[in-house]
């Protein structure tokens, strides 16, 4: 009987990315190992030669510094062919000015996958959407190789670059201070820190009275971490 569920699983957080060798816009990649020791971004895109996707890789290539500050590089894919994305991305140098942005060169690898083999290890095909495009899929890969966030948007959505950004910045500065991060939070404003996990340490969360946290219940508690000392610590890394 046939698995109708091939091609349609759809990696997980806190899942191993799946590993794949790739012909790139930038030579032959082994994913994610060849990463390994750094963030890595794997996102995916309809198809080369239309507008949201040349607006989505104009202002990804142009905050491609903003992501290596922070020790993250970028993937790109769709199921296109290596000369048209040649040609494409020739374009948007040449040809295409958007939003004061001119002169963009995607300097990051773009995989070519005709066979469609990683767009479905990667959950990128979903035939609701389309049958013959990737939907707008992100995948947040820490150092390990671990799969951190994944996000999916459907054709017609552009994504929101300086929110991938945030994501990163978010997860980096979890892992390094063991706190969490509120809803719309941005580099300066509180954190939270971990839920009490006993009734004595609730207890001492409600009864600290020296500024140092801030509790809007015993479950709910945050405190600050300025930009420069999150900034200063991701920097080191
Ligand atoms: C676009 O990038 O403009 C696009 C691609 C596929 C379907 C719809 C829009």
């Amino acid at each position: 009987m046939e698995n109708e569920n091939v091609g349609r699983s759809i990696p997980r957080i806190g899942e191993k990315a799946p590993s794949f060798r790739a012909v790139t816009t930038q030579g032959e990649i082994n994913f994610p190992d060849q990463y390994a020791g750094s963030w890595v971004i794997l996102f995916s895109h309809p198809a080369d030669f239309t507008p949201v996707c040349t607006s989505e890789f104009m202002t990804f290539a142009s905050m491609e510094k903003d992501f290596e500050k922070y020790n993250c590089k970028l993937v790109g894919l769709s199921v296109d062919g290596l000369y048209s994305h040649i040609a494409w991305l020739r374009t948007i140098k040449d040809k295409i000015e958007y939003k004061g942005m001119k002169d963009v060169e995607v300097k990051f690898p773009l995989i070519e996958d005709i066979t469609m083999e990683v767009a479905n290890k990667y959950g990128m095909m979903q035939p609701g959407e389309s049958n013959t495009k990737a939907v707008r899929a992100v995948f947040v890969i820490d150092p390990k190789g671990v799969i951190r966030t994944v996000l999916y948007y459907p054709l017609s959505l552009g994504r929101n670059f300086q929110e991938i950004l945030r994501i990163v910045i978010a997860l980096q500065t979890a892992d390094a201070f063991s706190i969490a991060t509120p809803a719309d939070w941005q580099p300066g404003d509180d954190v939270i820190v971990p839920t009490a996990g006993s009734c004595g340490v609730a207890k001492e969360r409600m009864d600290t009275k020296d500024g140092s946290l801030k509790c809007y219940d015993w479950f709910f508690c945050t405190k600050k971490l300025d930009k420069d000392t999150i900034f200063k610590q991701l920097e080191k890394k």
